[in-house]
């Protein structure tokens, strides 16, 4: 069943009830200030870095979950309703939330009084304002009382939520007209205060967050709203919040609207107080002037709007599937720019105060980035390699803020260094931009080690191919994609992080993933090379790739499908030998995209894979799931059979199958595949699925698994940019390379045509594609040999593939 519907020319999703199976989110802004937030108005904000710019709390499992955020409260006669259904939770007469692509509008109506709640952070702003529209469509006038609030967090997230010997003491805020101040800290080492202001007189606010709550009360029914009144608290110590009351009067017919604000600003040291221990609010007077009026708002909607216009319109297809055309013109783009910007830091299961910017994650997430906003995804390559070490090897994650590595996860991942191989290619094919390569870097972030960046990508090679096992295969380390396949962790301590214990470095288990990775990057790396005249480089990175392929074909073969792994005895991993996980889907996806074995052994693979891992859903991680625990192969076998990497659909992989179907040629089982979690064509099975529609989550649970078809971590997840790249790429077959742009569909026999348009270096491409008996490519109607469109500087470029 659903819950809603898709809204395409409004590119919005729709949902028209408040009983979700879980907070269905929405993410706004997209540079220093962000937002969450559910379809009741929950959530959070924080600036730059989830765990150490906490601008408002959220409780994690909390009961009920996703309480608080956004504090409004309608007072109209005897009820108090809110516009988002919570925190009131009034039924209402009617309900709606329309999320869209970096805002979000709650419509609401009860007893002839309908309110609109528009929520965005507007583009170059470091604001969150809320447009709350109340119309009196009764007969009578109204005379309303009308609360907007917000709950601070004290910064830093971790410490908000432990460290309480402490903070309940520190709080402090300061008042001044309709803003209130958020100061915590702010008197010794922070430069920065948050305030929530309404660009209205108001007739009485509170601060201290148990003062407006009453005692034994929540969100829902708060003392000072129940006797339609405020207390003028002011927070010392304990939680400060920001509550503010409005008085309204609405004649019948009329239509009143307000603007609150939530910041983030900052002062520098010698400018931070106007009096002791008073806040210089130059900064913060500034960003409320720029959205004092409505129409202020209205422009910064229109901004984003045409913003969100011109990003969309590089990559669009019209297609006789309305499903696939809503997910690649609208909201697998828009994932694809919440994961650039969050990585797997901020949503509603990563709790932004564990994981930073991952290495692996957000070179992947590039993949579906780059061809947006080409110039963001440049600096983030050169932020990224800045984590890596001198050898080769990297640090795993990052803290944005600060952007050094993580020392606590450490590093010896060894897929990581090839990521950064394929995320740079993948710039430089999609810009032609050569000149990356020659921006100095550093090591661990060390000033004074910079060298080119290309010397990190030669690094990384020269990591995997130095660091192989007893059958020439790459060594594992850590763990390679798959977090939880710890081949040299044989943990028995609870709790222990499976991730970061070594106390077996067997110096043998190997990854077949990784030797499929590097014969893929190593191709790509070797095509680079060649392009910047480093002929002798590409020639022996080659050779090495066909080193590597032979070894994976000796040794990475098991019959029927590719083997996963070598573990620290050197027994294999994925192998028809072995009692459970006998078959896994990452390699079959990577070596196949890869080339190993050509066409044939893709067939076969392909053939083993869809058989022993398909479901409704897509393809499992691996079969049969694992039902006890083996130390020597780790956290993969801790969790239930079904879950996670024990065997869930991991969505995140079966765009590489996906895309090895396209390699072989197989459009029909592409896409098939494609459609099986695609999130608008499971929308129907929602009640199953139960995470947002709108956008992939991170797994489904398997067969195995007690909750099949149950979605889980929705949202933050590397689905995102692969699908966008087997779709686009792969079953549309739109592919930027260095000498053009290839165009190569795979399309399934049910389309039987479709238009695409691409912008790529500077030219709109507008290609048909149609089916037909004499097949080729034709370039402003003249045909050209291969599948690839030669660059031009015309500013658009007529393309018809017949297929
Ligand atoms: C999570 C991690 C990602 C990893 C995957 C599989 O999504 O963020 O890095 O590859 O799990 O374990
Ligand atoms: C856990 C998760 C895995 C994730 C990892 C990140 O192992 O199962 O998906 O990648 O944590 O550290």
């Amino acid at each position: 069943m659903q819950y809603g519907y898709f809204d395409d020319k409004a590119r919005e999703y729709v949902i028209t009830r408040p009983d979700t199976p879980l907070p269905w989110i929405n993410y706004l802004g997209n540079e220093g200030f962000f937002s969450l937030i559910s379809h009741t108005g929950g959530g959070y904000s924080f600036y730059k870095d989830a765990k150490l710019r906490r601008i408002t709390r959220f409780r994690y499992n909390n009961v009920p979950a996703d309480e608080g955020g956004r504090l409004f409260y309608l007072c109209d006669g005897d009820t108090v309703w809110s516009p988002a259904f919570r925190p009131a939770m009034t039924p209402l007469d009617s309900y709606r939330c329309r999320h869209g692509l970096g805002y979000t509008v709650f419509e609401g109506k009860k007893n002839g009084l309908r309110a609109s709640l528009t929520v965005t952070v507007p583009m170059h702003c470091d604001m969150e304002v809320q447009k709350l529209a109340l119309t009196n469509e009764s007969s009578e006038e109204k005379t309303l009382t009308v609360y907007g609030g917000v709950e601070w967090c004290l910064w830093n997230a971790v410490d908000d939520q432990t460290n309480f010997q402490r903070n309940w003491n520190i709080g402090e805020v300061e008042i001044e007209g309709s803003t209130v101040y958020h100061k915590t800290e702010y008197r010794e080492r922070r430069d920065h205060y948050a305030f929530y202001s309404v660009n209205a007189p108001i007739a009485g606010f509170d601060t201290d967050r148990d003062a407006f709550l009453g005692q034994f009360r929540g969100w829902k029914e708060p003392l000072a709203v129940e006797q339609r009144t405020s207390f003028g608290s002011i927070a010392s110590g304990w939680a400060p919040a920001a509550l503010l009351r409005l008085a309204v009067k609405l004649a019948p017919g009329e239509t009143r609207t307000f603007l609150f604000r939530l910041g983030y600003a900052e002062n520098p040291e010698d400018r931070k107080f106007t009096a002791l221990n008073v806040i210089n609010k130059e900064k913060a007077h500034r960003m409320l002037a720029s959205f004092g009026t409505e129409e202020q708002f209205d422009a910064a909607m229109e901004e984003l709007r045409a913003y969100w216009d011109s990003l969309l319109s590089r990559f669009t297809v019209q297609s006789s599937e309305e499903k696939l055309d809503r997910m690649v013109n609208i909201w697998n783009q828009y994932q694809c720019m919440v994961t650039f910007n969050m990585s797997r830091s901020a949503s509603y299961y990563e709790s932004g105060t564990g994981r930073g910017m991952g290495f692996r994650d957000s070179c992947q997430d590039l993949l579906g980035f780059v061809h947006l906003i080409p110039e963001r995804a440049r600096q983030r390559i050169l932020d990224i390699a800045s984590i890596q070490f001198a050898d080769g090897s990297t640090y795993h994650q990052y803290q944005p803020l600060t952007r050094r590595g993580n020392a606590d996860i450490g590093s010896g991942f060894n897929d990581d260094p090839l990521w950064l191989v394929a995320c740079t290619c993948a710039y430089v094919r999609e810009t032609g931009d050569f000149t990356i390569l020659d921006e100095p870097t550093p090591f661990n972030n060390e000033a004074g080690t910079e060298v080119p960046l290309l010397e990190h990508l030669r690094r990384s090679i020269g990591f995997t191919v130095s660091h192989t096992g007893p059958h020439g295969l790459p060594l594992i380390g850590r763990a390679d994609w798959n977090d939880c396949l710890n081949l040299n962790c044989f943990s028995h301590e609870p709790g222990e992080s499976f991730q970061t214990c070594s106390n077996f470095e067997s110096g043998k288990a190997e990854s077949v993933f990784i030797a499929g990775m590097f014969v893929k990057y190593g191709k790509e790396y070797a095509d680079l090379c060649e392009r910047i005249g480093l002929r002798n480089e590409a020639d022996t990175v080659r050779e090495r790739a066909v080193n590597m392929e032979a070894a994976v074909l000796a040794h990475g073969w098991d019959g029927e499908w590719f083997r996963r792994a070598y573990d620290a005895f050197e027994r294999p991993v994925g192998s028809n030998l072995n009692e459970e996980g006998k078959i896994f889907i990452e390699p079959q996806g990577f070596c196949v995209m890869a080339g190993i074995g050509g066409a044939e052994y893709g067939r076969r693979a392909l053939v083993s894979t869809e058989k022993l891992l398909g479901n409704g859903f897509g393809i499992e991680l691996l079969w049969p799931c694992y039902t006890e625990y083996h130390d020597y192969l780790g956290e993969i076998s801790s969790y239930p059979p079904g879950y996670k990497e024990n065997g869930s659909v991991f969505c995140h992989n079966n765009p590489w199958i996906t895309l090895a179907y396209c390699t072989v040629k197989d459009g029909n089982a592409a896409f098939d595949l494609y459609t099986r979690n695609a999130p608008a064509y499971i929308e129907d099975k929602s009640e199953i699925h139960r995470t947002e529609p709108y956008c992939y989550s991170q797994t489904i649970a398997g067969r195995s698994a007690r909750t099949y078809g149950e979605a889980k971590n929705s949202w933050l997840t590397g689905t995102a940019a692969w699908s966008f790249v087997a779709v686009s790429q792969g079953i549309l077959g739109i592919r930027p390379s260095f000498d053009g742009l290839t165009v190569d569909p795979c399309l399934p026999d049910s389309i039987r045509e479709c238009r695409i348009t691409r912008l790529f270096r500077g030219t709109r491409y507008e290609i048909t594609v149609r089916r037909g008996a004499e097949k080729g490519l034709f370039v402003n109607g003249a045909p050209v040999p291969g599948c690839t469109v030669p660059l031009t500087d015309a500013p658009v470029c007529m393309v018809q593939a017949v297929i």
